[in-house]
């Protein structure tokens, strides 16, 4: 079977579940930031070992399900719970449901993560609009065949993440009186947590945060023309900067003390989200 039939089934099974729902944003929620999804109203909840075609979560921490219902209005297709590189999942098994989104009918998509600050001049809990990122390691997902189905075999990435959600996002953070920050991320496999000398060389090589998601997602959102917005939150110093070691607590912990903030920011955004961009 090939991917644009397994699509249409998972579209297929999905559809069977909605109720007529038409979810017009999808959103990727990261580690420990997954408490979001209990916010919508009248929602569906989908686990992913139920879905035809769909891999399953293996972190903890990370609930394996989609939640869709409404948020300040708009109807949302959330994803607690992703799938990653490090778990040793294909790329293309990645962004499998980022796939499916576009093919449910959904053109905006708005991805979180927990991630390491590479810059020196933040600090821990500050939230990043990702206006950019760097994927160092040579795979994609859109390595091999492309599905012509879904988007071009050579396409832009200049607009990865769209320059009216950045602002969107902005306004947002604005009108909220919620600080955020702005910049590039940097894609590192994990699950090892980066060595202080890969943090030195992403600092030189233009990242201000480091994480080990949401890059593979965002190139299949392109290859798919998906209006995406990717925010960070910055959940510990990246390796090196501070002498203490790192460990996955700490990075709940993190999204823990910031989530009402991160929620408060993600509803506001949610609410003027471009009409012309759903
Ligand atoms: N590095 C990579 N991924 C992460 C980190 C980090 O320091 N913190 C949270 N996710």
């Amino acid at each position: 079977m090939d991917l644009m039939e397994k699509l249409e089934e998972t579209k297929a099974y999905i559809e069977s579940k909605l109720g007529g729902r038409k979810p017009v944003i999808g959103l990727v929620l990261g580690s420990g930031l997954g408490d979001m999804a209990d916010e919508l109203e009248d929602s569906v909840i989908i686990d992913y070992h139920e879905i035809p075609h769909f891999p399953v979560s293996t972190v903890p921490g990370h609930k394996g399900r989609l939640v869709i219902g409404k948020l300040e209005g708009k109807m949302v297709l959330c994803m607690q719970g992703r799938f990653h590189f490090y778990e040793g999942y294909s790329m293309e098994e990645v962004v499998y449901p980022i796939r499916t989104m576009k093919i449910l009918g959904i053109r905006s998509l708005f991805l979180t993560n927990a991630a390491g600050c590479v810059n020196t001049g933040w600090k821990p809990g500050d939230l990043m609009l990702i206006s950019d990122h760097i994927k160092l390691i040579a795979d994609n997902p859109l390595r091999g065949r492309n599905p012509e189905g879904l988007g071009e075999r050579f396409f832009d990435m200049t607009n990865a993440y769209d320059k009216k959600l950045l602002s969107t996002a902005e306004k947002a953070a604005d009108n909220k009186g919620i600080s955020v920050r702005k910049g590039v991320y940097m894609l590192f496999t994990g699950p090892s947590f980066e060595t202080a000398a890969e943090v030195r060389f992403a600092r030189i090589a233009g990242a201000d945060a480091v994480g080990m998601s949401t890059v593979p997602e965002a190139i299949a959102a392109s290859h798919m023309r998906m209006h995406t917005l990717g925010i960070s939150c910055l959940t510990n110093m990246a390796a090196g900067i501070l002498d203490q070691p790192l460990n996955h607590e700490e990075v709940l912990e993190t999204g823990e003390r910031v989530k009402t903030t991160f929620s408060l920011l993600v509803r506001e955004i949610v609410r003027i989200w471009p009409e012309e961009l759903l």
